[in-house]
């Protein structure tokens, strides 16, 4: 029986996560020029997100587009940067829960340097030695999470830890994890110091974060996006910033990344933004794992893991 055949648009930094792969598959590397045109052999593509990459995303389907193609493997969490046509393939996985645990120690970085004003705090001479109390804790301090999915779960226990309060607004219910409550947008947007946004974008989740919540938030909030851009409206942003209303604003990601040169967010003193890094440090390990094990599973006809619902669950 001939080979089942992995195309993939891996660049070469990522190319360790396809060693130690079970047998019975071929690799079959795609050029990042033509990384969408399927050769006619291949029955699985592991594709990176049209901003992990130099893959040239082409305007339109591909001729031919799926072809063989049975299973799409996407190395995001995320799915919203790809076309839809790229899920006509029947199933399609993604790197969910990889590399949550990296964001959630950023996240809590954010949180702590907002509370130590970190980097302010640390001085380069002498002169400089004047010591100015009122720094904050994390502990008694709500958080809210919007999405408590694989990175809000992850930000919630080290959360804990700090002797955080943590309320959780989430699609569907179900019991909440010990010292964690669910609750609705208003509530959550009410009660929170901290704000995390750790939702995906889709047509629900886009602009959720914009004049109308800052109108509910508790007055100097902190707000944190380590999700996507899209979700936080920044015009929106600023103004509340001005008004005090939002205390303080840390962005790992923003609409468009980089924000334009000259973006007011860039100089606002009460602003950290950082170059859509919150993930990196992330288990590489663990992200083989999860493409050696589906594999696994893809061979021998079970279910795979980190399913995209079709139509991205939209
Ligand atoms: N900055 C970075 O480098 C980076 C890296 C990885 C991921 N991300 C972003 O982070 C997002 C979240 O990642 P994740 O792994 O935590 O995803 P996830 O495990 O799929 O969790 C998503 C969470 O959002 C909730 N949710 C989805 N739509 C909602 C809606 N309309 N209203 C309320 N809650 C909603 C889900 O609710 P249920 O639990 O009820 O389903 C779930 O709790 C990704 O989609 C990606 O865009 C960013």
């Amino acid at each position: 029986m001939p080979p089942l055949l992995i195309a993939h648009q891996l660049p070469e930094r990522f190319q360790q996560l396809l060693e130690g792969l079970p047998g019975g598959v071929a690799l079959q590397a795609l050029p990042p020029d033509s990384a969408w045109e399927m050769p006619a052999a291949a029955e699985i593509l592991f594709a990176v997100p049209p901003r992990g990459g130099n893959v040239v995303l082409p305007a339109q389907k591909p001729p031919g587009w799926p072809g063989r193609l049975r299973w799409l493997h996407a190395l995001s969490a995320g799915v919203d940067e790809f076309p839809s046509w790229v899920f006509e393939v029947p199933l399609v996985t993604c790197g969910r829960g990889s590399n949550s645990v990296a964001i959630a120690e950023f996240t809590l970085a954010a949180l702590l340097a907002v509370e130590k004003r970190l980097p302010k705090i640390w001085i380069e001479s002498a002169e400089a030695w004047v010591p100015r109390p009122g720094l904050g804790t994390l502990q008694g301090k709500a958080l809210g999470l919007l999405g408590f999915g694989s990175i809000g779960q992850k930000i919630a226990t080290r959360a804990a830890a700090f002797g955080m309060e943590i309320l959780a607004f989430r699609r569907t219910g179900g019991t909440a994890p010990s010292g964690v409550h669910f609750a609705d947008l208003d509530t959550v947007l009410a009660a929170a110091d901290h704000l995390v946004i750790a939702l995906p974008l889709t047509p629900a989740t886009a602009g959720l974060v914009g004049s109308a919540a800052f109108a509910r938030v508790k007055p100097g909030v902190h707000l944190v996006n380590i999700a996507r851009g899209r979700i936080l409206d920044h015009e929106a942003l600023l103004a509340a910033l001005d008004s005090g209303q939002v205390g303080f604003a840390s962005l790992d990601v923003t609409e468009p990344e980089p924000l334009p040169p000259g973006h007011k967010l860039y100089t606002h003193e009460r602003v950290h933004i950082s170059p859509h890094i919150s993930w990196s440090g992330g288990d590489r390990a663990a992200q083989g794992n999860l493409l050696r094990e589906n594999i696994r599973r893809f061979q021998a006809g079970e279910t795979l893991l980190n399913i995209v619902p079709p139509g991205r669950g939209y």
